[in-house]
């Protein structure tokens, strides 16, 4: 049996030879290693893989470190059998983590990168998409897959098989500092762009995680804060979000989140990762920490847990030695650690990490760049439009103002944080270190300058209100550019920061053509919405997010995106006016009394009128929306309805299916959205559309039977344009019908 070190000493080597090492005759190397016989199914090549493996090498699965840096603080005594010095030699510097293979099995090592929005290390520059709330507001998960896949390719060719993607949490609090990191506030929303993502990313060989599995959904206090609300409720609103994108996309990993989940630590959570996930979903793939989530050894283990991440992010090295001596005393038992290995083996041989072997390669950074333009470009909301004041129409004199918009666009910080190509283009900003303020070089100005050669443009810093005031005032149109830093481990305010609304209002009252791009992690607070002309929701536009702003400035580009969270008109409207507990503190409970009701279901259930209503946007074209038909056959409710462009320009519109339900069905709200679909259209052109819906969408969990209860009744079904926005309704009878997600599986 070989020990750790032994492994660890020959993956090194194998590593090392691996990229040279000739690939043996393929029947030799079946009979040798009949789980590499891709013939077949992952479920087989696991079991047949499980059977050859000794225990010590089920146990290298589980257990994963961080990257070299912080490794090397560690003292090799404290992972008993470990050299932790080979280890450091193999991990790629500056990545997330790592967990060693086992080159006498063809298993190879794990190597772990950040995130949903790119491929993120310090020693790394690599392409930005836009923010995944961002994409969220493009409503095509066909764009987040394209993102996902571009990044999922970068991740490989930087010698990276598992990528720490899809985050899907919802935006139950507007001011978390993650939701940039995260698809918005609604469930269906949330799980159809997330699962974009995850599939694009898997499309190379590589696994996905979705995270953080569950209701993290503050980052004050993460690690200590119990989110304190009702299973059936969280099974309608954030579990639902997982379980409808993990349906479609089939992420190889879990990251289970730091927080408690009414009082119990999410990664030792056996209701919702062993009844749940694995039982309910049916989840066949791994469950891995946050780093730094675990708490214990055999509760943690016996709770669902399958992999360790990060080692030492957490305070000790649960599932090293512990975690063999718990199996040899009993207290785990080996069908435990077995099950662990096997859904960590089955993700591999699934995905195509067994058969694809990673190897750092060349990458396309200008082709790359386009993908991520072209996110952006699908993406960003134009909130308002009056006067026609966009799309410019090359303007004598144009004031930029604010936000180093002749330089730059803004991105989220944390682990999500991609460091640009060309690198950061405002360094020093912001807390430092892993919390750098990143600004993408991605110039506005440049871009509309380019586009707009007669036009005699100036550039103003933005931090001065009378400085700010002659720009716009010199202008024929002045373009305010605001920003808003979100990070994780931060939560962030809705109302900008410094003096940037006085300047906004500074500028607006200097100049009545006034315009305001919004580079933000989310919603914000707008008190000069009122005053000015135009508004653009940039959120976080990627690596080419400064050429996106101004190809839908100049009209190049029809803007479609639409709002995937509420921008409320104060704080006043929202469940919580600021975000509860202290980061360091004793433990602390946030109870979601609000349950499933997350964003405009809050406000529809209190008839709080946002400022910006989820589902929100503008074109340069305007659309009819009708033909709503709905219908139900065979326990399927499928709608249809048609758009039809009535302007003069080609553009995008999304139909989006909301659904009321009488009284005596008891949702958490008056309506949930039920389904969407976005149509490019020609100028005069008629598209239609059939969605069908998830029965779970039109249905309240029932805790106790662990079944999902439509009642009886009419229902009235609205095809909108906006959730504010209903442009026809329809009535659905709907008989009565209890049914398991385990059934809608079959
Ligand atoms: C972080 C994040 C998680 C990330 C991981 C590795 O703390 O919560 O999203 O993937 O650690 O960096």
């Amino acid at each position: 049996m070989k020990s750790l070190n032994a492994s660890l000493m020959t993956t090194a080597v194998w590593l090392a030879l691996c990229s040279a090492c000739p690939s043996a005759h393929a029947a030799d190397a079946i009979a040798s290693r009949p789980w590499m016989n891709g013939s077949k199914t992952s479920v087989q090549r696991t079991e047949l893989l499980l059977k050859a493996m000794t225990l010590d090498e089920k146990l290298l699965l589980v257990f994963g470190y961080a990257s070299g840096d912080q490794l090397a603080q560690v003292d090799s005594a404290v992972i008993p059998g470990v050299n932790t010095k080979e280890v450091i030699a193999t991990v790629i510097p500056g990545s997330a983590g790592y967990i060693p293979g086992i080159p006498r099995l063809g298993i190879p090592a794990q190597h772990q990168a950040d995130a949903s929005i790119g491929v993120r290390n310090p020693n790394l520059e690599r392409t930005s998409l836009p923010s995944s709330l961002a994409t969220a507001a493009s409503w095509d998960p066909r764009v987040a897959e394209a993102g996902g896949k571009m990044i999922g390719l970068e991740a490989r060719q930087s010698g990276f098989n598992v990528m720490l993607a899809g985050g899907v949490n919802l935006a139950r609090e507007p001011q978390n500092g993650r939701n940039f990191e995260y698809t918005g506030e609604d469930p269906l929303l949330a799980a159809d762009m997330a699962a974009g993502l995850i599939r694009g990313v898997q499309s190379n060989h590589i696994i996905s995680t979705i995270k953080h599995y569950l209701i993290n959904a503050q980052e004050t206090g993460r690690n200590i804060v119990s989110a304190q609300v009702s299973p059936a409720a969280l099974r309608m609103s954030d579990a639902l979000a997982f379980e409808l994108a993990i349906e479609k996309s089939s992420p190889g990993s879990v990251m289970c989140s730091y927080n408690r989940i009414n009082d119990v630590y999410a990664c030792q959570n056996a209701f919702w990762q062993n009844q749940v996930l694995k039982g309910d979903w049916g989840y066949k793939g791994y469950v891995m920490s946050d780093w730094g989530a675990v708490h214990s050894t055999v509760l943690a283990a016996t709770a669902g847990l399958d992999q360790q991440s990060g080692f030492p992010f957490d305070k000790a090295p649960y599932f090293a030695k512990p975690l063999k001596e718990a199996v040899e005393d009993g207290s785990v038992p080996q069908s435990r650690v077995d099950d662990m290995a096997r859904r960590i083996l089955w993700a591999m041989f699934d995905k195509g990490v067994m058969d694809h072997t990673v190897k750092a390669g060349p990458i396309d950074f200008a082709a790359h760049a386009k993908v991520s333009q072209s996110a952006a470009e699908q993406s960003l909301v134009l909130l308002k439009n009056e006067a026609g004041v966009l799309p410019l129409v090359a303007p004598k004199r144009v004031a930029l103002i604010g936000s180093y918009a002749d330089k730059a666009v803004l991105a989220g910080g944390g682990s999500a944080s991609v460091t640009p190509i060309g690198g950061n283009a405002v360094p020093g900003l912001g807390p430092g270190g892993w919390l750098t303020q990143v600004w993408q070089p991605s110039s506005p100005m440049k871009a509309l300058q380019q586009r707009m050669p007669s036009t005699q443009f100036s550039f103003d810093a933005g931090t001065d209100v009378a400085s700010a005031a002659k720009a716009a005032a010199a202008a024929d149109v002045a373009i305010v550019f605001v920003h808003q830093w979100t990070a994780e481990s931060l939560d962030a305010s809705l109302t900008l920061e410094g003096n940037q609304n006085d300047i906004v209002s500074a500028a607006a009252k200097a100049n009545p053509n006034t315009v305001v791009v919004v580079e933000s992690g989310g919603a914000i607070l707008m008190p000069w919405q009122p005053d000015v002309k135009a508004i653009l929701a940039a959120f976080y536009p990627g690596a080419a997010g400064g050429e996106a702003i101004a190809r839908i400035l100049t009209g190049e580009v029809n803007p479609s995106g639409r709002l995937p969270i509420t921008f409320p008109a104060s704080t006043d409207q929202l469940v919580r006016r600021q975000i509860a507990g202290k980061s360091d503190g004793p433990l602390f409970t946030v109870r979601y009394t609000e349950g499933a009701a997350v964003g405009y279901k809050w406000f529809d259930l209190h008839g709080h009128k946002p400022l910006y209503a989820f589902g929100h946007g503008l074109s340069y074209t305007s659309f009819e929306l009708g033909g709503l038909q709905a219908s139900q056959a065979k326990a399927q409710v499928t709608v249809k309805f048609s758009i039809r462009n009535a302007g003069s320009r080609a553009g995008d519109s999304v139909g989006q299916v909301y659904v009321r339900a009488p009284q005596s069905a008891h949702w958490e709200a008056p309506r949930r959205l039920v389904g969407f679909d976005k149509l490019k259209l020609k100028p005069g052109e008629t598209g239609t559309s059939a969605v069908t819906i998830d029965p779970r969408l039109l249905a309240t969990f029932d805790e106790a039977t662990g079944e999902w209860v439509i009642a009886p009744g009419t229902y009235e079904v609205q095809l909108g344009a906006g959730s504010d926005d209903i442009r026809a309704t329809a009535k659905l009878a709907l008989a009565g019908r209890r049914f398991t997600s385990a059934q809608l599986r079959r």
